[in-house]
């Protein structure tokens, strides 16, 4: 019931919107609306129209115009076939409001994204629905491209983009749907005796000043979630692009939070020229091995006293195998391109070996970065192999480095933190292993810090459904794992949690982290704070589940390939503040206006 008020409030609202003193309140005008005109302009392809054409090469999507009014897309078969709204006609680093209004014919999230490389959720509606209203504010940056109204690549339904209106300016407070709450306690502040509390950006959100704001207040470690993966600031030999890195680089330093540097080897979302030929056949171990020299030395160097830590390698041993095996030399990710080049030419009677690359990746990266923090990053290694496999390359590793001849600070280890991602899953998660796992790596001497933080409801056979009780237990499992993170904190850096909102993760679909899609805060982001607190209650033990066999690996899909579609040409077109008799409205509108704004209110303070 309160739901149907508020989204009744909402669609009110929206419906003011171009009457209503919203144009006041934002001191900006109306810039664009989506007009049947508009409409008609971008299917005919008439130039001027603000739109970019994001098809594939078979055609999809199929854009249409809705009988019921706005612009239709059917038969995709990716996130990216979508709407784009042109930005070319906009003032970079000005700030505009943008409002929008989605249907489709089945449940489904909708997003305002970024064209920014690597692609950003800005705005994303808080539950799966039929239809959805996003407001927000945006500046736009140099590298971008458009703003993208799509909806999630697992959720390829048909879908209209029925309204869309940009004013010059910010929104009012109040105008904005999915609004984080500033009035709670802040994370990073309830941990500050412990460790970092972080979570992911990436730069194309910093132009969304309620998600900046919300970050600052509850966070002071940030990663980018893509945009410092090797593949997205060095696509070929000759281009690397590292200005979006900077760009968020520079807002961590110049608002006095630690920046993580996510990450310069691993086998997926790289950069394929470091490891391949172009036919895709490995290099030979000594050209992989001057590649990686060249990009660690360039990509850290440049970051060099800027970027805190490193994830120098990520997920180089594997998660499947022989669980007997406790040697990490037996338990190497042999699918990686990086093992593969180094295994290319390889002379095994000199003593040399595949996993060789390494050992290098993390010299290059201290020889490059002397002051960052240089981390080794896994996921599973909650599994007694997996743990006593890295445990035993780091001690090894470390000990190779003592008497390395370019070791100029003895005393220091080359591998200083153990990253423990911590992607889980309510069913499978035994919060003992965790324990005994950050109890085997600090003795290793190294440090550790939990990286990327979730734990979607559901087990390795797939998401299961949300009810409250499930939610209730991730509550639970959440203040266990905070609990250990609080007893080891003296040797843990750094908690991060991989995601703001349920609706924002890459596993959304098992509503995994503390804030729904609403902006909300849940029961696991209370049950967190209470451990902070120390009043987290005593709860029954946590019944141990046997560990699988066969773990399928983590979720780690490759970037979702993305179309260039032609450049459209076309002078800026003129405001769309046309000749509307505003006054003559003005007084009735402000009146339903002024009663829209009542009922969102009452609706939201009574939600
Ligand atoms: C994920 C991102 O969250 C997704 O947006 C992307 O599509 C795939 O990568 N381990 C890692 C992270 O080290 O980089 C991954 O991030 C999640 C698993």
């Amino acid at each position: 019931m309160k739901k149907a008020v508020f989204i009744l409030a909402m669609i009110v609202l929206f419906a003011c919107i171009p009457f209503s003193p919203i144009t006041g309140a934002t001191e900006g005008e109306l810039l664009f609306e989506l007009t049947e005109d508009e409409v008609d302009a971008f299917l005919a392809n008439t130039e001027g129209h603000k739109f970019l054409r994001n098809a594939s090469r078979d055609g999809r999507p199929v854009y249409s115009k809705d009988p019921d009014g706005g612009i239709m897309m059917s038969n995709r078969n990716a996130d990216w076939q979508s709407l784009d709204i042109r930005d070319d006609w906009m003032e970079r680093g000005k700030s505009y409001s943008i409002i929008v209004e989605f249907v489709s014919s089945r449940d489904t999230l909708f997003r305002i994204m970024n064209t920014d490389s690597p692609y950003a959720t800005l705005a994303v509606t808080g539950q799966e629905s039929t239809s959805g209203l996003l407001s927000m504010n945006i500046a736009i940056t140099d590298g971008q491209r458009g703003v993208r109204l799509t909806t999630p690549q697992s959720s390829l339904v048909d879908y209209t983009v029925r309204k869309i209106s940009i004013y010059e300016g910010d929104l009012p407070a109040d105008m904005i749907v999915q609004k984080w709450p500033m009035d709670i306690p802040s994370l990073h502040e309830a941990f500050s005796e412990f460790f970092l509390f972080g979570n992911i950006l990436e730069p194309g959100e910093l132009s969304n000043s309620g998600t900046v704001d919300m970050f600052l207040h509850q966070y002071n470690a940030v990663t980018a979630e893509n945009a410092m993966k090797p593949g997205n600031v060095w696509r070929t030999k000759d281009t690397y692009d590292f200005s979006a890195a900077d760009r968020l680089v520079d807002w961590a330093i110049d608002n006095g939070i630690t920046i993580h540097g996510h990450t310069l080897v691993w086998h997926s979302q790289s950069a394929p020229w470091l490891t391949t030929d172009s036919n895709g056949a490995p290099l030979t171990r000594t050209e992989a091995k001057a590649n990686m020299e060249l990009f660690i030395s360039t990509y850290a160097g440049h970051f060099s006293g800027r970027v805190d830590s490193w994830d120098v390698v990520n997920e180089a041993i594997a998660s499947y195998g022989d669980e007997s095996i406790r040697n990490w030399r037996g338990q190497l990710r042999i699918d990686s391109p990086w093992y593969r080049a180094y295994a290319n030419g390889i002379d095994r009677a000199a003593g040399e070996r595949p996993e060789d690359y390494i050992y290098d990746a993390f010299v290059f990266a201290r020889i490059a970065a002397p002051d960052a923090v240089l981390y080794y990053n896994d996921y599973n290694e909650e599994f007694p192999h997996k743990r006593e496999c890295i445990a035993g390359m780091v001690e090894e590793l470390n000990e190779q480095w003592r008497s390395d001849p370019r070791n100029t600070e003895p005393g220091r280890l080359l591998i200083e933190v153990i990253g423990m991602q911590g992607h889980y899953w309510t069913s499978n998660l035994s919060v003992n292993n965790v324990r005994d796992s950050i109890e085997r790596f600090i003795k290793t001497g190294a440090r550790v810090a939990i990286t990327e933080l979730d734990i979607p409801i559901g087990s390795y056979q797939g998401f299961a459904r949300r009810t409250d009780s499930i939610i209730e237990r991730q509550a639970i499992l959440y203040a266990e794992l905070f609990s250990i993170f609080v007893e080891f904190s003296e040797h843990i850096d750094r908690v991060t949690v991989w995601g703001k909102a349920d609706t924002q993760s890459w596993r959304w679909e098992g509503h995994p982290v503390l804030f729904d899609g609403d902006f909300q805060p849940k029961p696991a982001f209370w049950s967190v704070l209470d451990v902070a607190a120390g009043t987290a209650e005593e709860d029954p033990p946590v019944p141990e589940t046997p560990q699988p066999t066969e773990t399928p690996p983590a979720q780690t899909p490759e970037v979702t390939p993305v179309p260039t579609p032609a450049p459209e040409p076309g002078p800026v077109p003129e405001s769309n503040n046309s000749g509307f008799p505003w006054w003559g409205v003005l007084l009735i509108c402000i009146g339903t206006a002024a009663v829209a704004a009542s009922v969102f209110l009452i609706a939201k303070r009574s939600k």
